[in-house]
């Protein structure tokens, strides 16, 4: 009988060890995960010149974005009510790459052409923010094609 306790208690110890490492396994490759994205479904940037936040971007984020990406409670960690925040990214990391649209995930994530979990604004969010159009998804993609000023 002793013996027996032994060796059940030795396999609940195992089990919650071996739980513990997938967990943290699983929870850091969550993390760090960063689609690839498929260029070739981004609608084309804007030919427009000169785009600038405080110009043409700062009313798209305010009326689809702030919502949620506020300097208050930002979900991600992303603050998208100014230009330092919004080039400074997510608690993941960068979202805009300066100068590459194709390869920016903000761009992925408006553009809805990755997984629907990376969708932006989010579908069916409880706010009611509905998808960028074609033509402000071609803006914010000549924003950061031109050095996201
Ligand atoms: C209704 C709330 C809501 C709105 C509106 C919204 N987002 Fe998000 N956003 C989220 C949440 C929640 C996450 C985190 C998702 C996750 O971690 O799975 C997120 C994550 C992101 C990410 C990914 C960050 C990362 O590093 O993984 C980007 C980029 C992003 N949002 C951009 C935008 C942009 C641009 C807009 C506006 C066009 C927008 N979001 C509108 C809630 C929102």
């Amino acid at each position: 009988m002793k013996n027996k306790m032994t060796i059940s208690q030795n396999l609940i110890i195992l089990t919650v060890v071996a739980s513990v490492v997938a967990l943290s396994t699983t929870g850091r490759a969550e993390e760090h995960k960063r689609p690839t994205i498929d260029a070739s479904k981004l609608p084309p940037a804007a030919t427009k010149p000169g785009v600038t936040y405080e110009g043409d971007i700062k009313a798209i984020f305010e009326k689809s974005c702030v919502k949620c990406h506020n300097a208050e409670k930002p979900k991600a960690k992303l603050n998208l009510t100014t230009l330092a925040g919004t080039l400074k990214g997510s608690g993941d990391g960068k979202v805009i790459e300066s100068g590459n649209s194709a390869k920016s995930l903000l761009v992925a994530s408006v553009a809805r052409i990755g997984a629907e979990d990376d969708w932006m604004p989010p579908k069916d969010n409880k706010a009611n923010i509905g998808p960028l159009t074609v033509e402000q998804v071609g803006l914010i993609r000549a924003w950061i094609d031109q050095g996201a000023k």
